[in-house]
């Protein structure tokens, strides 16, 4: 027997020696299996079977794919931040490195908004979007959980209610402030729309147990809590600044550039399907959602959604880290 192949059987023998099996019931059952097909691998039959219209129009079609397609990237985001929050020995190459992967999955999202922007009929838009009603793109329950490992919890309260809010407040309590919260609820009467009810009652534990997850470990403690030294490390610095403004100020424009498209193409500006106030709720300089607001400068958070920053460290100012 060849030296390599001899080789790779010890290792096996050894292997299935530690998990208490026999290596010849193995290896004939390497001898009777089927051959891996692509088909079978990547699972094309069921993925191509999960596009499923409500209506006639074709174009329907673009909008289911392409929300599938966002859900897909935003899996693969999750999968990177979660091996960066949760390595045992994290070093500043690493860190930026899969920061870069999850940023260049975000940039694809926001280069690609135009697929939404120019890649439907208005006309076909405006009717089948009346059988999504009360559904919005605001119940994707990934974006939600990207912000939760991005940032510390704090930067996503609404910020007229962030003094009322510290690491002493339930999580409960803190959940029903978040800034999103904004887009369905009437804070004098406590009331909250069917869209946010339906989303709550579907995800609200998910959600605090993945708040709980990230509590110490999202991407903003995560970094802060680096030795000095790494946390000054320009690269890891300009990753983190790349993704936090393309998330939160380059998409979000991308995604209100195609709801203005739509809803005011009439002769009079429609109501979102979820109910928002969407021409106020959904802009960056309103919102205010900053993960890492310790890389920005002064000047950078006061004109934030405002000022057309390219996401890159200019270091003519110091951060205020
Ligand atoms: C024609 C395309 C689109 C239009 C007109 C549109 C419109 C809107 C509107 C008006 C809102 C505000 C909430 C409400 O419904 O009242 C919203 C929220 C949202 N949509 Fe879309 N959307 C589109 C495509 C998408 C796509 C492709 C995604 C990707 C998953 C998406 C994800 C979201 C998210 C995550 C929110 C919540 C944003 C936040 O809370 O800041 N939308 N959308």
């Amino acid at each position: 027997m060849k030296e390599d192949r001899k080789k790779i059987l010890d290792q096996i023998d050894e292997k299935m020696a530690t998990l208490g099996q026999e290596t010849e019931t193995h290896l004939k059952g390497l001898l009777n299996a089927k051959p891996i097909t692509y088909w079978d691998y990547i699972h094309t039959d069921a993925l191509l079977n999960l596009q499923i219209p409500r209506t006639t129009h074709k174009d329907e079609m673009v909008f289911i794919m392409y929300h599938q397609i966002n859900e897909l990237l935003f899996k693969m985001i999750l999968w990177e931040i979660e091996q960066i929050s949760f390595h045992e020995d994290l070093q500043p190459g690493f860190f930026a490195e899969r920061l870069g992967r999850v940023s260049r999955y975000f940039d694809v999202l926001t280069e690609s908004f135009t697929i939404m922007k120019d890649g439907m009929e208005v006309e076909q838009y405006m009717k089948f979007r009346d059988t999504l009603t009360p559904a919005s793109g605001f119940q994707s329950a990934q974006y939600r959980k990207i912000e939760f490992a991005s940032t510390d919890l704090i930067n996503l309260i609404d910020a007229r209610f962030r003094e009322t809010i510290d690491r002493e407040t339930p999580f409960e309590n803190a959940y029903n402030h978040l800034y999103w919260q904004a887009a369905g609820k009437n804070y004098s009467t406590g009331e909250k729309s069917t869209l946010l009810n339906l989303f709550e009652e579907h995800y609200m534990g998910e959600f605090i147990h993945f708040m709980k997850k990230y509590n110490t470990r999202n991407l903003d403690l995560t970094f802060m809590a680096l030795p000095d030294e790494a946390r000054h490390n320009v690269e890891l610095q300009n990753q983190m600044r790349h993704y936090d403004h393309t998330v939160n100020v380059k998409w979000v424009m991308a995604h209100f550039s195609a709801a203005r498209h739509y809803l005011e193409s009439g002769s009079k500006v429609a109501e979102a399907t979820g109910g928002s106030e969407w021409q106020k709720y959904m802009l960056p300089k309103y919102q205010r959602r900053i993960f890492f607001p310790k890389l920005w400068t002064r000047e950078e958070l006061d004109g934030w959604g405002e000022t057309n920053l390219d996401g890159h460290n200019t270091l003519e100012e110091p951060l205020l880290i």
